[in-house]
């Protein structure tokens, strides 16, 4: 049976810088008050783009450092919650149409935040199979025209962005171990509720207490499955949502600073495209190299969830 690896890792976020000071200026918060609750203090909005243009740009990139061309790809996979059209055609197709990929594969999933480990456990297993051997994944958001401007609530929270990846058959660095799961009960809690309603609506504070503990199980569950101590982790990637959900799984997990990566400061929540950003960060940053064993987790609206167990097969950063 072939092994699947991600082989690249790639991001793009949008120019605008959108600050806590901006939002003081548009709903009644503080900067103070987004700082302390969430450890936000800038997103970026796109205005001229949308999201089949971000994931794009992040697609393009994570090809390059695969060291293929577009025409090796054999599918492309979009995890979004605010693609560019309601129901068709998906953001895949237009993504593939961007990068001249014809007659392949391309199709949209939602999981909300949790995209980007549900697109890694489908493209393990296409991989795997031996359906298809180089997978084009991608979380890409728009977030800011399906939030609320005027809910102080929500606002705060989310930014625009896209990570891109390719997983591909190769044994040597494998993906090895992806869980996902969701329960449909707590649907109510983070909703885009349809027809006159399409902005984002939280129950924040549940979310927050679900989040925690649903992530922290997770984690703990696949280290035990796979009979690897927390220690033995060169970088764990937490969905980027709210510092203090990271901090709080982080300390209970034992992670130091050093394996932790954050960006959720400099972007928000941007949903299916946070871990493929902030992988991206670390990599960029020099923090992730080739054969480094990587955590990821995250939580989100359905609720989905998921954590995945992976080696880095791409190349180590070069500037
Ligand atoms: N600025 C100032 N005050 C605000 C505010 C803002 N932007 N948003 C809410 N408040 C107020 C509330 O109205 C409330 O006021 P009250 O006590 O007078 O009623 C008070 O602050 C506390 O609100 P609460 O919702 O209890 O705050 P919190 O500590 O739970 O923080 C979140 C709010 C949204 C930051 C937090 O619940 C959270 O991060 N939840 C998880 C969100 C998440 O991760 N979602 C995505 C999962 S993928």
């Amino acid at each position: 049976m072939p092994k699947a690896s991600l082989v690249s890792i790639a991001a793009y976020a949008p120019a605008k810088i959108l600050t806590n000071l901006d939002l003081e200026k548009m709903v009644e918060t503080s900067d103070e008050w987004i700082t302390k609750r969430t450890g936000i203090k800038q997103r970026r909005i796109a205005q001229d783009e949308d999201t089949s243009d971000l994931g794009t740009k992040a697609a393009r990139l994570a090809i390059e450092r695969a060291n293929l061309r577009a025409k090796d790809i054999d599918a492309v996979i979009c995890a979004t919650i605010s693609p560019d059209h309601f129901c068709m055609p998906s953001t895949a197709c237009k993504i593939a149409k961007n990068l001249d990929i014809n007659s392949v594969t391309a199709f949209d999933i939602s999981a909300a935040c949790t995209g980007f480990i549900y697109l890694l456990e489908l493209a393990k297993s296409l991989i795997e199979s031996g359906s298809k051997k180089n997978i084009l994944i991608i979380g890409a958001e728009k977030l800011s025209k399906i939030v609320d401007w005027a809910d102080r609530t929500t606002c705060i929270l989310f930014g625009d962005g896209a990570g891109a990846a390719v997983v591909s058959a190769d044994s040597k660095n494998e993906i090895i171990d992806v869980h996902t799961a969701a329960d449909g009960n707590y649907a109510e809690l983070l909703i885009t509720p349809g027809g006159e309603e399409k902005f984002i609506k939280m129950s924040g504070n549940e979310v927050f207490k679900v989040a925690v503990q649903t992530l922290t199980k997770d984690v703990v569950e696949i280290l035990e499955r796979n009979k690897i101590p927390s220690d033995k982790i060169d970088l764990f990637v937490p969905h980027q949502a709210n510092l203090r959900i990271i901090e709080a799984v982080k300390q209970r997990l034992n992670f130091s600073d050093e394996q932790c990566v954050v960006t959720v400061g400099k972007y928000g929540n941007t949903s299916s495209a946070s871990i493929p950003m902030a992988m991206n960060d670390a990599y960029e940053a020099g923090r992730l190299k080739n054969g480094d064993l990587i955590l990821l987790d995250a939580f989100g609206g359905g609720f989905t969830w998921g954590s995945a167990l992976l080696k880095f097969g791409g190349e180590s950063y070069k500037r």
